[in-house]
């Protein structure tokens, strides 16, 4: 078991109709203006913005808002917004939306903030001093971003998505009403469910100790995630189904699943972000696509690690030795994969990657060849290029 610090400071109002107490929340922050910032449209059609603002009228809140946010969130919109602050004097900003939102909101935080380029954080050229203080209504369960550490942006100049982690932006307090999820286009709710499962399971796949207890954690969590997910392909108004699934969203991100294993891999989300990057796919998505890929590229590393997660995950008869058992295991991720209408190789995608593009993920994703990405096998330019090869399809 390796050493492990957690901290998970939001503050979680979970169940329906908890929207209603948003002012409350937002007063108790003791702030003078709030930005309420949301996406492109969802939360206008469904009238839960209109129920925000009714909230924080009648909590006696100043506000000014701004939507606009897409999927892959812009620098640009990030830009207008920290103008936007410091014009406005806000000093509390409120993310009503998904990962997206959230994370376009942290990098406004840390724009008013710090001052100087913004970007500087996401380049990691330097370290944020704070953030301005932000609250959450979630609306997608997938990203986690409502109780992470992270903040991904997309920059337009070269279509760069890049994260940022520091504890100065996890969010005050988190709002989380499964009903308001039941709106989403059943794509979006699948490949949520796999963004879920996926931040438990790179986690999972190490090179270090692990914890009985935090295995345990994490394969119920996935196996819950996939029987709901199911569900939910079925029965999108499904209460239970929704609120498993927003649970099992933000305790996939808030380090609960890495407890005792020193970080774990994190190679398929690097990956994914640069095809997020060159071709604006959803998240999860991405994820599907490349996850069978890197898993039959690094697994002969810790064939038995894919051993157990196919036994204990996936609920496979064990074959002759851990590698036939590992394969089985990914060949069955795959086939869930493809049950909830989520794919397994780029092609899946509609998206037909030229080998230049191979060779410029490559490229993006290794930062220009001056980093390595996972650890269940350290991976260079040449072994990225391969996966995601191996992915096209
Ligand atoms: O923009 P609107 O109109 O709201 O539509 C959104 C968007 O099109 C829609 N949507 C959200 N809630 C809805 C809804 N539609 C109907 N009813 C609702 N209740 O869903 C679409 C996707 O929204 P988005 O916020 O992009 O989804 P998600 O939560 O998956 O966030 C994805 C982003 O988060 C990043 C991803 O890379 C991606 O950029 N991530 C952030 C992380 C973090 N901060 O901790 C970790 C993740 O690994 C991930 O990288
Ligand atoms: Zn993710």
């Amino acid at each position: 078991m390796e050493n492990f610090q957690y901290y998970t400071p939001t503050k979680v109002v979970f169940g329906k109709g908890t929207e209603d107490q948003t002012g409350e929340l937002v007063k108790a922050q003791g702030c003078k203006k709030v930005l309420v910032h949301y996406g492109s449209g969802s939360v206008v059609r469904s009238g839960l913005l209109d129920r925000i603002y009714r909230s924080l009228d009648a909590a006696g809140i100043d506000y000014i808002s701004l939507g606009g946010v897409v999927p892959n969130p812009r620098l640009s919109l990030v830009y207008e917004g920290i103008e936007l602050c410091r014009k406005e004097g806000v000093d509390f900003i409120l993310a009503v939306g998904g990962g997206s939102v959230i994370d376009s909101a942290k990098a406004i935080g840390y724009g008013v903030y710090n001052g100087g380029d913004v970007w500087d954080f996401y380049e990691g050229k330097r370290q944020a001093d704070g953030c301005l203080p932000i609250g959450v209504v979630l609306t997608i369960s997938a990203a986690g971003s409502e109780m992470s550490d992270s903040s991904v942006i997309t920059n337009e100049d070269g279509w760069l998505k890049r994260g940022y982690n520091c504890d100065h932006c996890r969010a005050k307090f988190a709002i989380m009403d499964p009903v308001l999820t039941m709106t989403l286009p059943k794509y979006q709710t699948a490949s949520g469910c796999v963004d879920i499962m996926m931040h438990t399971m790179e986690r999972y796949f190490n090179q270090s100790d692990n914890m009985e207890l935090t295995d345990g954690i994490s394969e119920n969590l996935i196996r819950t995630v996939m029987k709901n997910a199911k569900i939910l392909m079925e029965e999108p108004d499904n209460y239970d189904a929704r609120a498993e699934v927003m649970w099992a969203g933000s305790l996939s991100h808030n380090g609960l699943t890495g407890c005792g294993t020193g970080g774990g891999d994190w190679a398929s989300h690097q990956l994914e972000h640069e095809l997020g990057g060159m071709f604006d796919v959803a998240h999860g998505a991405g994820l599907a696509a490349v996850w069978g890929s890197w898993a039959r590229y690094v697994m002969d590393a810790r064939p038995e690690r894919f051993a157990q997660f196919a036994v204990r995950v996936m609920g496979v008869t064990p074959g002759a030795d851990d590698t036939e058992t590992a394969v089985k295991g990914i060949e069955a991720m795959e086939a869930f994969y493809r049950s909830i209408d989520m794919p397994v190789c780029i092609r899946d995608m509609g998206i037909d990657v030229t080998e230049e593009q191979l060779e410029e993920l490559a490229m993006k994703c290794s930062k220009f060849e001056t980093r390595t990405i996972g650890c269940v096998k350290k991976l260079d330019r040449e072994d990225m290029y391969q996966i995601y090869k191996n992915a096209r399809g």
